[in-house]
């Protein structure tokens, strides 16, 4: 998603702003700007495209001394990608600019204060009101203004900020985005990723949440939120430039796996009011009729992103009380579908461009129905067929195997079936409100399952030759078991099937012996007991379990000691969680057996032919 980079030293600030940018290309954008001080004034060049595109202005036409800049690429969240949206964003006399990464969750109620106090906002976009807020607080100091500014701000953020006051410093600062400082000689840096500077400097300080840091051509001072002095320690990063474009980590799918609290964070950011219990859903473009008069819903997607309607057939049912059918776009396109203008088509596709969707959306609209499109691509062909969308903000996944896409798909849905539900009155305000807070944690919870990766990796270690899985879930983890074995399959290429644990019996319990491996989903819920009768059907035929459990869970002790253990949530919530290990365990077996885990045989990331 977006980038951030800082130059203060000898070189022309506008080309080595500019290189940087390009190497954060990978992340995804939409525009891009650079902004330098100049004889204390601010120069600043923005516009849509890729860089490529934009070089002359950014850089051939922009002739400038200046040795002192901040850049940005933007990924399009609060308004559309347009020039007056893109960073940096500056105050009202174009005195400072900032360079935001990240979501201001309050701007709304910000920006209509800062609005009555005569402040003139020039873009849609949050960030922007990080640049009144310091201006409001500047007097004469830059870092305590930016750290004033920032008691205001709900959110997650990481900064950069020029001043032309202060032609000798740049000042950062970070909480839940990241944020490195690079350190040269005679000249220092700041920049989302070691990427962006990798050429230039390879001594880095990594900063902590609520760390910043005063960056100026000879030495960097940095600093608490509360204006405290700390000690950091640079690390020497020893990366070859492949691995850099991945953050350092092996491969795309294990640095999207891992981006997913964030990617949470990103999809919820600025669409709930904790206080209110209300949900904003700035694109989805339904009125009050339109809700009222739908009887039915029906989802289509393929993949990964028909797994995540699943969850979304249980989350509708129970949080908004319609009856909701969960169908394939490339069966749906071809079976005649029974839809009318009560129908709500909920069409679901990370890329926007599968052909199939793309098809079942088409006959949908034909036959009356109105569609709501739940998208990560923006300007992609679907966002311009539906009638309605919900942005997922997972922002862009390059591993073939979706991951986070998927979380960002569950997040989206659960936020519009609360929604939904609390529109028709089938969900008490309380009951809203606390599912937005157990939502806001959810990404520290995450974050504790994905510090269990080297667990998980020992754990697929011993199933390296496994010739088939089965995995089983009920209720709201049976999409998480389809999900689960889809991983498997794509990129270890060992069968999987995943079956709802109540069928076995009906069945696949044919296929268990000493052999056979049965990944199960069995975290506390309302099916929690049907399940654990299942699973000792499987025990008491040899079968190998493996089980993702809530955390202590001393009832499966018995079973078996194959188990991760997942953090205690809401059963409706509860999918977007136990699908972690089940990506790291696929992610693992597929790396350790050797596999292109990005790039698997036969798959393309966007199937845009049928
Ligand atoms: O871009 P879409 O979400 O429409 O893609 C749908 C499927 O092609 C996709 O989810 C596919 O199944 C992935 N390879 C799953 O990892």
């Amino acid at each position: 998603m977006c980038g951030i980079i800082g130059y203060i030293g000898n070189k022309p600030a506008n080309e080595v702003i500019f290189d940087g940018l390009t190497r954060l290309e990978y992340r995804g954008y939409d525009s891009a700007g650079i902004a330098v001080v100049d004889n204390q004034k601010i120069h600043v060049r923005k516009d849509i495209g890729k860089l490529r595109n934009i070089r002359k202005l950014l850089v051939d036409d922009f002739s400038s001394d200046s040795s002192i800049g901040i850049g940005h690429t933007r990924w399009a969240t609060h308004g559309r990608p347009s020039a007056f949206n893109a960073h940096p964003h500056g105050d009202c006399q174009t005195s400072l600019m900032v360079a935001h990464n990240g979501i201001i969750e309050n701007f709304m109620k910000l920006k209509k204060r800062l609005a009555s106090e005569g402040h003139e906002f020039k873009s849609e976009t949050d960030s922007e009101v990080l640049a009144h807020l310091i201006e409001s607080h500047y007097d004469g100091n830059l870092k305590s203004a930016v750290i004033e500014a920032l008691k205001d701000v709900e959110g997650a953020y990481a900064i950069a900020v020029l001043h032309k006051n202060h032609p000798d410093e740049l000042v950062c600062i970070r909480k839940e985005s990241p944020l490195i400082v690079g350190l040269g000689n005679e000249e220092n840096f700041i920049a989302s990723d070691v990427t962006a500077i990798l050429q230039y400097t390879r001594s880095v300080v990594y900063l902590d949440n609520f760390e910043g840091a005063v960056v100026k051509r000879d030495g960097v001072e940095f600093f608490t939120i509360e204006g405290e002095k700390v000690e950091k320690n640079a690390v020497q990063v020893e990366w070859n430039p492949v691995a850099a474009e991945k953050g350092g980590f092996s491969h795309f799918m294990l640095k999207e796996i891992f981006e997913q609290p964030q990617v949470i964070r990103n999809t919820i950011g600025g669409r709930t009011s904790e206080e209110e219990g209300k949900i904003y859903l700035e694109e989805l473009r339904l009125t009050g009729p339109d809700i009222y008069r739908t009887q039915r819903i029906v989802i289509v997607g393929c993949g990964t992103a028909f797994y995540s309607g699943c969850v979304g057939k249980y989350l509708i049912e129970k949080l908004v009380q319609i009856p909701v059918e969960c169908d394939l776009a490339s069966e749906f396109r071809y079976r005649s579908p029974l839809v009318d203008a009560n129908t709500l088509v909920i069409a679901i596709s990370q890329s926007g461009e599968t052909a199939d969707t793309l098809a079942a959306v088409k006959e949908a609209k034909k036959r009356g129905a109105k569609v709501l499109g739940v998208v990560n691509a923006k300007e992609s062909s679907m966002t311009r067929e539906v009638d309605g969308l919900v942005y997922i903000h997972a922002g862009p996944e390059i591993g073939v195997a979706s991951t986070k896409a998927y979380i960002a798909m569950l997040t989206a849905l659960t936020l519009l079936a609360l929604m939904l539900g609390k529109i028709r009155s089938v969900l008490d305000p309380e009951f809203v409100k606390e599912k937005i807070k157990e939502l806001k944690i959810l990404p520290q919870q995450i974050e504790r399952v994905l510090d269990k990766h080297e667990e998980i990796k020992e754990l697929a270690s011993q199933f390296l030759h496994a010739k088939s899985f089965l995995y089983l879930g009920r209720g709201f983890n049976y999409p998480t078991a389809l999900e689960g074995a889809l991983k498997l399959k794509e990129i270890s290429y060992i069968h999987a099937e995943a079956y709802a644990a109540g069928e076995m019996k009906h069945g696949p319990i044919a296929l268990i012996d000493d052999e056979m491996p049965v990944m199960a989903i069995v975290t506390q819920s309302d099916v929690y007991d049907k399940t654990l009768s299942n699973l000792k059907e499987v025990q008491a035929r040899s079968g190998q379990l493996i089980v993702v459990v809530t955390e202590g869970d001393g009832e499966i002790a018995h079973l078996t000691d194959c188990k991760i253990e997942v953090p205690a949530v809401s059963e409706i919530l509860s999918p977007i969680i136990n699908v972690i290990p089940l990506q790291l365990f696929a992610y693992y077996v597929a790396d350790l057996r050797g596999l292109d885990v990005d790039q698997p045989r036969n798959l393309a990331k966007s199937v845009t032919v049928e």
